[in-house]
């Protein structure tokens, strides 16, 4: 079985999931960080991954618009979604904006949290997330933290 993982990522976490989805995965893998790489034809894949970050409410515009631009092709495949993302409440509605009910209602999806890696960050995005987290602990919430251990019973439900 052929299987695309396709992702975006700003600061690292999207990434690091995505090759962790892929590490667990048998048969041929290719794994496309959208920003960097080419991308391949669909045509020869049984699966694909879809995943990307959430920034103020929204994914990432390149993978939005790739997956609309694809959609009828994407409806014939085996799909998954996956996003990281600091407020996971907002899920459902962050996947369904971004992808449409159309994809998603027929997608194994998975929310895999969220990380705010501030060393990385350019200054606007440290302020933001430093408003994220004191708002998070005002109101005695849980800061934002990876869920890498959903991994596997998402893929049990792609298969
Ligand atoms: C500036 C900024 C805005 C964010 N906006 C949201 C948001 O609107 N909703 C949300 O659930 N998480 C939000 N987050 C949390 C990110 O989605 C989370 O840190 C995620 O792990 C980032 O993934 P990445 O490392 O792959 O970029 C935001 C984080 C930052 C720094």
């Amino acid at each position: 079985m052929k299987t695309m993982i396709i992702y975006a990522s700003r600061y690292g976490l999207t990434a690091e999931a995505a090759t962790e989805i892929a590490a667990r995965l048998d048969g041929e893998i290719t794994t496309i960080n959208i920003a960097r790489d080419v991308m391949p034809d669909l045509d020869n894949d049984d699966r694909i991954i879809i995943g990307s970050s959430i920034y103020m409410g929204q994914a990432d515009k390149q993978v939005r618009q790739w997956v609309q631009k694809n959609q009828v092709i994407l409806e014939m495949k085996k799909l998954g979604f996956f996003l990281c993302c600091g407020l996971p409440e907002n899920f459902d509605a962050y996947l369904e904006q971004a992808f449409g009910a159309a994809l998603t209602s027929q997608a194994a999806t998975v929310c895999l949290g969220g990380e705010l890696k501030t060393d990385k960050m350019r200054w606007m995005d440290r302020f933001i997330a430093g408003m994220m987290t004191r708002a998070a602990q005002k109101e005695g919430n849980p800061l934002p933290e990876r869920h890498f251990e959903r991994i596997n019973d998402f893929l049990e439900r792609l298969n």
